[in-house]
């Protein structure tokens, strides 16, 4: 299991829900943890009909006949029924007579600090519905049929959920590429979904400067002969060349459309998107999610986990990128649903100061703030007088998201950011659960700083061996899932087999989250971090075999290995050891490293760069020749290494290894 700073197992600070929190929301969903537990046995007893009960809320176009068909490992949710999530989500609202409501508040980056203050916009549910309905269409006239893939890479723009919706509408899979990416990112999610057309912008804002997204996308399109449309959004203003024929602007193309555009039915089970992920060998993988079952669990599990009560002057800001499955669930498919606005923020969190989110918070009266982790620990290190300069009295509930928060940032958070008064959820799951799958709920879950408490209804989570049986108390095991949830995978686009590998075979007939965890005396989850080459770095998730098949791209180097190591603010850092060509072996200096790291961060992104890189004239390895990650782990972090290494096929490797941290 990866190290880090935050695998803290001795805890024993609770925290109950305040006693005025249930006044100050007006309404509790789950008003205790009796109600919790009675809801949560029921939805594991009768599955079928707990979510039978929370999908009528839903609009189907053709009810369902069967809630859940499961032959392991395959779940069939909604079974014969017909939805549509974009229906859902926004022409519902305009249809019941909501549509003057805000359902997105979008805030640029740059102006912050210019003469023409902010740059913000307020778009209604039926300006979303008529927005979306163009872009459905302008889609359609480039090609787009039903069932294709459409590739979006774009900035945190509100043209970026509008074509996620538009998407839905005409039952398109989208697949999002987060802008952080580069080129071959591009390529090979591109090449992998058979995507032949992209939606991109001419730049991002990010940091006062501008990501040339437009570019990244020209330069990954001469390995893509298939692309035949590129459509791009103006944002900001970049000179971009548009190839003819195969690059439109969106002002030409969608402006035009009319909004007529229905939401198209969709079975059930039709595909929704695909979300490329790290895994722990080869290319990422397109996670597959299907409608009925991921629409009903996200927007069930946000009301549930947010206490979120529709048009209530609640303000929900959640500080992820639409391009990770956070802002897919939390940001638009989970939140439109409830009617409680969702505010998108397009650029960096310290620009122009280390103030910008509590200067949001302040300025649109946020009342949901949801973060990670990295983002709370340098929150932490820019110091208290950010936050301490903004009025965030408006806030009502918190959450973390993405790795195991360390019980300093977990104080900091409660104190300086919820004045004390907030309940923190800190919501465990992952891009293939579609949603939270264990998490506190706030009115209901005492909290403990650094778990993630109980299982979200309908999740049959538990810690077990690897032949199923379940834990003692306090005992480390696997994280497994004994039953399907509405908001399971589907599978991994294109390749069955690695889908059965990876998440149901090591336990059988149950789903291997791939995360070591314990529970303790109360029953509460620990996660404990990775049991594969999996790291979380600042919250996303990257695999080291990525890493090392860039480094090894570079031509300078013919081995590499790369583990995670302890860092302050990442939480997971990168460390590579690499042995470089014989070529350039003599050049083994801060240069080379300094040429390493940029090479990984233009081929992968800038996610992917790595924090320290070491060389080395071997590696060590088993007689069977698997590289010794262990090993190289506890060097990395610096460690004495205690291990028994007398399987070393070279001692002379360890000691070289050595030498160099002397250096
Ligand atoms: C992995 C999934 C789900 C959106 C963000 C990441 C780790 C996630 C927590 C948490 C401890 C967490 C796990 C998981 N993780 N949330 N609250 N506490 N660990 O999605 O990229 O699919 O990564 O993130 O290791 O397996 P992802």
């Amino acid at each position: 299991m990866s190290s880090g700073i935050h695998s803290v197992q001795h805890e024993d600070r609770i925290f109950p829900p305040p006693a005025d929190f249930a006044a100050r929301m007006g309404t509790l969903h789950v008003p205790d943890l009796a109600t919790y537990q009675s809801m949560h046995e029921r939805s594991i007893r009768d599955p079928e009909g707990f979510w039978g009960d929370v999908a009528k809320d839903f609009h189907w176009f053709k009810p369902w006949s069967k809630v859940l068909e499961w032959n392991l490992p395959d779940a069939k949710w909604f079974v014969g029924g017909q939805t549509n999530a974009c229906f859902n989500a926004v022409d519902r609202q305009v249809e019941a007579g909501h549509g003057d409501e805000v359902a997105i508040i979008w805030e640029g980056e740059p102006n912050a600090a210019g003469p023409h203050g902010h740059e913000v916009r307020h778009i209604t549910y039926r300006q979303l519905r008529d927005e979306v309905a163009r872009c459905a269409a302008a889609l359609e006239s480039l090609g787009v049929k039903k069932g294709d893939v459409v590739t979006l890479y774009m900035g945190m723009v509100p043209e970026l959920a509008v074509a996620v919706l538009a998407c839905a509408r005409i039952g398109a899979p989208h697949s999002v590429i987060f802008g952080g990416f580069a080129a071959q990112a591009i390529v090979d999610r591109v090449q992998d979904a058979q995507s032949t057309v992209i939606v991109t912008c001419d730049g991002a804002h990010r940091r006062g400067t501008v990501v040339p997204l437009k570019a990244n996308v020209d330069a990954a399109c001469e390995r893509l002969p298939d692309v035949r449309h590129v459509l791009v959004l103006r944002r900001t203003g970049t000179d971009v060349p548009m190839k003819a024929g195969r690059d439109v602007w969106w002002h030409d193309v969608v402006a035009k459309q009319p909004t007529t555009r229905a939401c198209e039915p969709v079975d059930a089970e039709h595909p929704l998107f695909l979300l490329y992920t790290s895994g722990s060998t080869g290319k990422p993988k397109g996670i597959l999610h299907t409608t009925g079952g991921y629409m009903v669990f996200t927007a069930a599990t946000a009301r549930w986990t947010f206490n979120l009560v529709p048009n209530s002057g609640q303000v929900y800001f959640c500080t992820a990128d639409l391009g990770w499955i956070t802002g897919h669930s939390y940001i638009v498919y989970g939140l439109l649903p409830n009617r409680v606005p969702t505010l998108m923020y397009e650029g960096a969190p310290n620009w122009p100061g280390d103030d910008r989110f509590w200067s949001i918070v302040a300025r649109h009266k946020v009342t949901h703030f949801y973060t990670a982790p990295t983002a709370i620990r340098s929150f932490m290190r820019w110091g208290d007088r950010h936050p301490a300069k903004h009025d965030l009295s408006s806030l009502r509930v918190l959450g973390t998201v993405g790795e195991p928060i360390n019980p300093e940032a977990w104080i900091w958070y409660h104190e300086k950011i919820g004045g004390g008064r907030c309940p923190i959820v800190d919501t465990m799951w992952q891009t293939e659960t579609g949603g939270h799958i264990i998490t506190p709920l706030p009115g209901a879950t005492p909290t403990v700083p650094g778990s993630c408490t109980l299982p979200m209804f309908g999740v049959d989570a538990a810690v077990v061996d690897d032949h199923g049986h379940e834990q003692p108390a306090n005992t480390g095991g696997l994280l497994v899932i004994r039953k399907p949830w509405p908001g399971m995978l589907r599978g991994i686009h294109g390749d069955r087999q690695r889908f059965i590998d990876t998440y149901f075979s090591r336990v059988k007939g149950m789903y291997l989250a791939g995360d070591g965890a314990r529970r303790d005396q109360r029953g509460y989850f620990w996660i404990m971090g990775r049991i594969d080459d999996v790291l979380n770095v600042s919250g996303h998730r990257l695999g080291t075999a990525e890493v090392e098949s860039s480094l090894v791209g570079s031509k300078l180097v013919v081995e590499a290995a790369v583990v995670g190591m302890p860092h302050e603010i990442k939480g997971t850092g990168i460390a590579a050891f690499c042995v470089l060509h014989p070529d350039h072996a003599a050049n083994a200096d801060e240069n080379m490293r300094k040429r390493l790291m940029e090479h990984v961060a233009r081929d992968i992104g800038a996610i992917a760069r790595p924090d320290m890189i070491r060389f080395t004239n071997g590696l060590p390895k088993t007689r069977s020749g698997k590289i010794m990650r262990r090993l190289l782990r506890d060097i990395a972090a610096g460690k004495e290494t205690t291990q028994d290494t007398t399987t070393l096929e070279d001692f002379n490797v360890l000691a070289k290894l050595r030498e160099s941290d002397e250096a």
